[in-house]
């Protein structure tokens, strides 16, 4: 009888807390016709991945369930409804571990085809691993929700940070204006990403600040930390203007709804989870040109072995990882 391979992981039997990660050998993942089994090189942990452990977000799952959505790898075996994928090919995906799909924290991860993408010539997967969620989350934000066009003005609140830093660097690539609200430390890291103006976020006289710096009004407003200042925002904004919200999951703002509806202005919502594959391959495409050019990178990241996921989810939800991305190594590597 032939023996059933197996690999190390990272996985959950049931939701709940960090501890409830285990590190040990699951049965190795065999891959159906339209997937692609993929070598993991590099995964790394996301606020989401703290988020569908814990039960905050819910997705269907099967336990046991291994963690984390984002790999870099290398094709390992692809099926025959699989083409374009090669053995040896280097690949990302940044949709695995949620919605009935086993995650990427593992020696080995199944990957349906139309979710995985090359990665480009010269980029190192350490280098792509951590930026494929964040970037995906801005190119989802700015242009599958928000419909940004080259001739408008965008605010990113919280522009430093992981997504924030995606969302100016793809707004400004774009052509649109964009003006970065940061600590004053960080405003050189945003002008470097193409901020053409960037606000220190603790100055009390921002909200005028912001009015000066956007004279026309704001086309589009997004604030990756979450406080979601709606009362202050909706004056703030163009005619059509609108707030894309993507943070803050406990947030029940004021909503200043007369200026709102009376200027054709306009809230809407989403999280990464909802997209389409073919909205994520959109924005496969604009991550792959932009990926060698640098301009979408970690600025501080760390390197670890996949036994210390727990260790890291642990970190993440006492803010330790403040600033700093995790690429998590599996053991054989
Ligand atoms: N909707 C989705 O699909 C989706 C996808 C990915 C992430 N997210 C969410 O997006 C959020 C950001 O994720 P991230 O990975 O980018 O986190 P992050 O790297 O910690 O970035 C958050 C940023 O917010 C800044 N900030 C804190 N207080 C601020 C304030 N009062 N005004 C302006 N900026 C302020 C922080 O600046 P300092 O460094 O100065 O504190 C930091 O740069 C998380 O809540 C995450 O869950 C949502």
């Amino acid at each position: 009888m032939e023996e059933s391979a197996t690999m190390h992981a990272a996985f959950i039997e049931r939701l709940g807390p960090p501890e409830h990660i285990r590190y040990g050998e699951l049965p190795a993942p065999r891959p159906g016709p339209t997937d692609v089994l993929v070598d993991v090189l590099a995964t790394t942990v996301n606020p989401v991945d703290t988020f569908v452990r814990s039960g905050v977000f819910r997705t269907p799952m099967d336990f046991p369930f291994v963690i984390s959505r984002d790999l870099v790898g290398s094709v390992a075996a692809a099926g025959p409804g699989a083409p374009g994928f090669a053995v040896g090919d280097l690949v990302w995906c940044n949709s695995l571990g949620h919605g009935g799909r086993q995650g990427a924290a593992a020696d080995q991860a199944v990957v349906p085809v139309d979710r995985l993408y090359h990665l480009p010539d010269g980029v190192l997967p350490t280098d792509a691993v951590t930026v494929v969620h964040p970037a995906a989350t801005a190119y989802l934000g700015l242009f599958t929700h928000g419909r940004l066009r080259s001739t408008e003005t965008v605010v990113v609140a919280g522009a430093a940070g992981n997504v924030g830093a995606a969302l100016v660097a793809l707004a400004a690539h774009a052509g649109a204006r964009v003006v970065a609200t940061a600590a004053a430390r960080d405003a050189e890291y945003c002008r470097s990403l193409g901020a053409a103006e960037v606000l220190d976020y603790r100055d009390p006289a921002l909200t005028d600040r912001l009015r000066a710096a956007c004279p026309q009004g704001m086309d589009m407003y997004l604030d990756t930390s979450g406080r979601n200042d709606l009362d202050s925002v909706v004056d703030l904004l163009a005619f059509r203007g609108r707030i894309v919200l993507l943070a803050g999951a406990r947030t029940r703002p004021i909503l200043p709804a007369g200026p709102l509806y009376m200027n054709d202005r306009s809230v809407l919502g989403f999280v990464i989870s909802h997209a389409t594959t073919a909205e994520l391959a959109a924005a496969a495409v604009v991550i792959n040109r932009l990926l060698p050019t640098g301009l979408l990178r970690s600025r501080a990241t760390e390197t670890l072995p996949l036994r210390d996921a727990a260790k890291v989810h642990h970190g993440m939800e006492q803010g330790d990882w403040h600033g700093r991305r995790v690429i998590l190594v599996p053991n054989r590597h």
